[in-house]
């Protein structure tokens, strides 16, 4: 039902420096595979084949990426090495993908909005690919399209975080409706701790309905001067309804130094360690 996928990537991956002075952050690896091939892969297991990704300036390694290597894959033909590039070509092969600019950093809501060129008029995932996600039994996004199923709302993901880190996040309020959903009331983007709503933080995956982009079209900009979908959600909430779900699993926050090493590490005992 829910088929297509919007990768906001053109952001400039500022704390990556000088790793992502001439190469985009989502192409930085985790042990073997980069960022963005987790998240695409976590968006096709959930359905989400046709994939849309906002880019910028310097992302050309991300199109590439997704898209057949004739030398090398001619040069490791019949050699054990092709085995590696198994999962990247199924990926091309189930998916299709779409690239659309976002010309100036105006936030993740101008992002989103830059995206409905590709998605149109029909409900639609958003992964923010620095945010890497480990489902207990399925994936993040998997989770929440069944949510949305049962719903028909715009859903965002949540997870408790310190006091301290609110500023880092769209933090929500609501009402409980189970140990794991919320109906948000209240939304305000990173806020400092003693103005923050609740330690309910927004992770980078959403499922959003497409009046979604009309609202943004009406959303002044916010904090930081730019276009938040955090207050285009909160309008949303208010005339209609967002769900806030507290996923099964895990994150790391890839865009971060700390975060990007505790999944390196993770993934190497997960792939390397357990074959020792
Ligand atoms: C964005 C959103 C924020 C959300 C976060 C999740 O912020 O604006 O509401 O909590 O992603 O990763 P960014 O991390 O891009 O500054």
């Amino acid at each position: 039902m829910i088929k297509k996928c919007l990768f906001p990537v053109a952001g400039y991956g500022t704390r990556f420096l000088p790793a992502t002075k001439a190469m985009p952050k989502e192409m930085l690896p985790i042990v073997d595979k980069p960022l963005v091939q987790y998240a695409v892969e976590e968006a096709a297991q959930a359905g989400l084949t046709d994939i849309g990704f906002v880019t910028g300036r310097g992302k050309r390694a991300i199109e590439d990426h997704f898209d057949i290597s004739y030398e090398l894959e001619h040069q490791i033909e019949g050699t054990g090495k092709e085995q590696a590039l198994e999962g990247i070509r199924n990926l091309i092969e189930g998916c299709t993908f779409s690239y659309t600019r976002q010309m100036n950093m105006q936030g993740l809501g101008d992002a989103i909005l830059k995206g409905e060129t590709i998605i149109g008029d029909s409900p639609f995932g958003v992964v923010l690919a620095d945010d890497l996600c480990i489902g207990e039994d399925q994936g993040v996004l998997s989770q929440m399209v069944g949510l949305f199923k049962q719903y028909r709302c715009s859903i965002v993901a949540i997870e408790e975080v310190p006091a301290d880190q609110t500023h880092s996040y769209g933090v929500i309020d609501g009402e409980k409706i189970s140990d794991t959903l919320v109906r948000v009331t209240d939304m305000v983007e990173k806020p400092a701790p003693e103005a923050a709503p609740s330690n309910l933080a927004i992770i980078g995956r959403y499922i959003l309905t497409p009046d979604i982009f009309e609202i943004i079209r009406n959303t002044p900009p916010g904090k930081n001067g730019e276009v938040q979908i955090t207050d285009a959600l909160l309008t949303q909430a208010r005339t209609g309804c967002v769900m806030a779900y507290k996923f099964r699993g895990r994150r790391f926050d890839c865009g971060s130094v700390g975060g990007f090493v505790e999944a390196t590490n993770y993934y190497y005992e997960k792939l390397y360690d357990s074959n020792a």
